[in-house]
């Protein structure tokens, strides 16, 4: 059984001195739980702050995006390697890459692929929009986004899925818990498909889209979530501190 994971993507806010301070503010918090991964996902040029903040806690840290090349000429990117010495997860594919970035599934694959070759854990997200919900076809429709932004991964070691229906991102308005542990039965069974069953439940998988810690619980009580993709509530320590204790307490 996956281990369960909170990761808060603190999207493009905060400067260089309020992140390590926020992340600060929730160091003992954190700390204090055990039974979940915890990472924080702050912006490229606080990585290295909010690391030296979270400094012999249990705590992870981790980028919100990262460039598949190594090096070269593509200003203004960040390479996974790069990564690789700041922090040990980085987020790939998020929705607003996808739609405000144009990043198609096969940019995802390769940054996941570079992601994996340098060490780094990628939560690879995967989510459909309203219009493809409001035509039944959900389920299918993120299963093959899941598998094509996983091609030529062999070896599922330090993967972990995030599914975020597009319309409950930072909506106030989130997916029903049951619709959300559909999504993830059908998820897992996808990861079985490519990896093997026994690999595949250890893979995280993670619901995420207006996540707080007042609905949290019935998402985690659901047998496939193994967590949350935290955005405007991890800017809030108390909010992200209460949505790790209630994850740590339901899957204690
Ligand atoms: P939200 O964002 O919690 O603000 O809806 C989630 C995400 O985009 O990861």
């Amino acid at each position: 059984m996956a281990t369960p994971l909170v990761a808060g993507n603190w999207k493009m806010n905060t400067t260089p001195r309020e992140a390590p301070a926020l992340a600060a503010s929730m160091r003992d918090g954190l700390a204090a739980i055990s039974g979940v991964t915890k990472v924080i996902c702050p912006p490229f040029v606080s990585l290295g702050a909010v690391a030296i903040a979270l400094d012999r806690t249990d705590v992870e840290i981790g980028a919100q995006d990262g460039h598949a090349e190594e090096s070269g000429a593509y200003t203004g990117e960040v390479s996974m390697s790069m990564l690789s010495s700041l922090c040990q997860f980085v987020i790939v594919g998020h929705s607003e890459r996808r739609s405000l970035f144009s990043e198609t599934d096969a940019d995802v694959a390769a940054k996941t692929l570079s992601a994996i070759a340098h060490g780094l854990r990628p939560i690879v997200c995967v989510g459909e929009a309203l219009d493809v919900r409001d035509a039944g076809n959900a389920l299918e429709y993120v299963s093959d986004q899941l598998k094509a932004s996983l091609e030529g991964v062999t070896d599922p070691a330090g993967l972990v899925v995030g599914y975020e229906p597009v319309w409950a991102i930072g909506t106030g308005r989130s997916a029903r818990p049951d619709v959300a542990g559909e999504m993830a039965e059908s998820l897992r069974e996808t990861l079985a498909s490519l990896f093997g069953d026994e690999p595949a439940s250890d893979i995280p998988i993670l619901y995420g889209g207006s996540v707080t810690s007042e609905n949290i619980g019935p998402f985690i009580d659901r047998p496939h979530i193994d967590g949350a993709l935290v955005g405007g509530a991890s800017l809030k320590p108390d909010e992200f501190v209460g949505i790790v204790e209630l994850t740590a307490s339901i899957r204690a």
